[in-house]
C-alpha cells in the first residue's frame, strides 16, 4: 500500500513529537510542516530535509498529495484549522483537547461525518501499553464491577496563558476514563473545585468529582504547582484493585487481589461487625511492552483511514471529553455545584 501523504500543522512544543513519529512510520509520508513561525518548522525537520515548509495553511491544503493533517496548534485554533482541512477533503487528527468548546467539537464531528472523513482526537495516553492493558482488564471483568477511579496528575507545570489547569491536564484523565470504563458507565455529572493561589488569573490546581453509573465515583486531582511529579491512577473493583503509576517503569501496573466484601445475605443480623470481611490476596505486576504511545497514535490514524473505520479515539470521544470539561467550567462558576454533563454528543450523532 502507498504511504499516506500527511502534513503536520504546528511545530511548537508538541508538534515535533508528531513530526518525529510520522517520519518514523512506514504508513505515512510527511509532505509538509506548517507553522506561522517558519524557522521553528524548519528546525523541526532539520536543515537538509526535503519536507516542505510553509506558514500558509491554504498552501498546504491545496496540495493534493496531502491526504491527512495532524494539528498541534493551540486549542483555540483547532476549530478553524480542522474545519478548513475537512472542507479540503483531508482526514484530520487533532491534539487534545479536540476544540475549545463542546459546540465547536460537535461542528467538527458533524463535518467529518458528512464528508466520510476520519476525525481522530490525539488522546495520547489511550495508546500507552498500560492504558491498553487496563482497558482489557476492565473489559474481561478482572476487576469486577468498577467502584471508584482516583487519579492524580500533578507536577510543576507550565502555567498556560489561555487555559486553566482543568483544560490543560484533565483531558488526559477524562480521555483515559472514557477509554477504559465500560460503555455507558462514564461520568453523568461533574463537580469542580479550583484554586489560584499564585494569582495567575485562572485555576492552577483543582479537583474534579464525577459520579459514575451505579454507585461508583471518579475523582481527578490536577495541579501545576506541585514540586513533585505524581501520575497515579487507582481503579477499585469489586474483585480486584489496580494501581497505575506511570512514573514507575518497572512496575507501572499493580493488581491487588484485596478488598472489602459485604455479606448482603446476613443483612438484618448483627450488621456492622458480621458483614464486613477483608480479602488479602496476592499482588501481581503484569509485564508490559515498552512502546511509544505516539507511534501507536500515528499507526491508528493511518489504519483508520486505510480501513475506512472510526479510530479508537474518534471525534465523538474528543467531544465527550469536551462536554466533561465544559461541565467542569460551569461547576467552577457555580462554586463547585454538581453539573450534569451536556447532550451535544447525541445532537451530533
Ligand atoms: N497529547 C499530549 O500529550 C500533548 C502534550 C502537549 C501538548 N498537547 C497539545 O498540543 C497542542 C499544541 O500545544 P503546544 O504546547 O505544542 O503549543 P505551542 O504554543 O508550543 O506550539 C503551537 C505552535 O502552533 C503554531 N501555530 C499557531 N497558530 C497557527 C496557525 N494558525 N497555523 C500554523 N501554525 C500555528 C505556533 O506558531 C506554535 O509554533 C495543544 O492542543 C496542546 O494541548 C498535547
Amino acid at each position: 500500500v502507498d504511504a499516506l501523504g500527511v502534513a503536520v500543522i504546528g511545530a511548537g512544543y508538541w508538534g515535533p513529537n508528531l513530526i518525529r513519529n510520522v517520519q518514523a512510520s512506514t504508513d505515512c509520508r510527511l509532505q509538509w510542516v506548517c507553522d506561522l513561525d517558519v524557522a521553528r518548522a524548519q528546525r523541526a525537520v532539520g536543515a537538509y530535509s526535503t519536507v516542505r515548509i510553509s506558514p500558509s495553511l491554504e498552501e498546504v491544503l491545496a496540495d493534493p498529495a496531502v491526504e491527512a493533517v495532524l494539528i498541534a496548534t493551540p486549542a483555540h485554533t483547532h476549530l478553524r484549522i480542522a474545519l478548513a482541512a475537512l472542507e479540503a477533503g483531508k482526514h484530520v487528527l487533532v491534539e487534545k483537547p479536540l476544540a475549545s468548546s463542546a459546540e465547536e467539537g460537535a461542528i467538527l464531528v458533524a463535518s467529518a461525518k458528512a464528508r466520510g472523513l476520519v476525525l481522530m482526537a490525539d488522546h495520547t495516553y489511550c495508546y500507552t501499553p498500560a492504558v491498553r492493558r487496563i482497558r482489557e482488564l476492565v473489559e474481561q471483568g478482572e476487576l469486577g464491577e468498577i467502584q471508584f477511579v482516583d487519579s492524580v496528575r500533578i507536577n510543576l507545570g507550565l502555567i498556560q496563558p489561555d487555559v486553566d489547569v482543568f483544560w490543560d491536564l484533565a483531558p488526559h484523565d477524562l480521555s483515559i476514563l472514557d477509554y477504559v470504563l465500560p460503555q455507558g458507565m462514564g461520568p453523568t455529572a461533574v463537580a469542580a473545585q479550583g484554586a489560584d493561589p499564585v494569582g495567575a488569573g485562572r485555576s492552577c490546581m483543582g479537583y474534579l468529582t464525577m459520579p459514575l453509573r451505579g454507585s461508583a465515583i471518579a475523582h481527578a486531582h490536577v495541579n501545576w504547582l506541585s514540586p513533585t511529579k505524581i501520575r497515579t491512577t487507582i481503579i477499585g473493583g469489586s474483585k480486584r484493585t489496580l494501581v497505575w503509576d506511570d512514573l514507575d517503569p518497572v512496575r507501572r501496573l499493580s493488581i491487588y487481589d484485596r478488598g472489602v466484601d459485604l455479606d448482603v445475605a446476613a443483612e438484618g443480623e448483627t450488621r456492622r461487625q458480621a458483614l464486613v470481611s477483608y480479602r488479602t490476596g496476592d499482588m501481581i505486576a503484569p509485564a508490559l511492552p515498552e512502546r511509544e504511545a505516539l507511534r501507536e497514535v500515528v499507526r491508528e490514524f493511518a489504519g483508520a483511514i486505510r480501513e475506512g473505520r472510526a479510530p479508537a479515539t474518534d471525534g465523538a470521544a474528543g467531544l465527550r471529553v469536551l462536554e466533561l470539561l465544559e461541565a467542569a467550567t460551569t461547576s467552577l462558576a457555580r462554586g463547585g455545584a454538581l453539573v450534569p454533563v451536556g447532550t451535544s454528543t447525541e445532537v451530533a450523532a
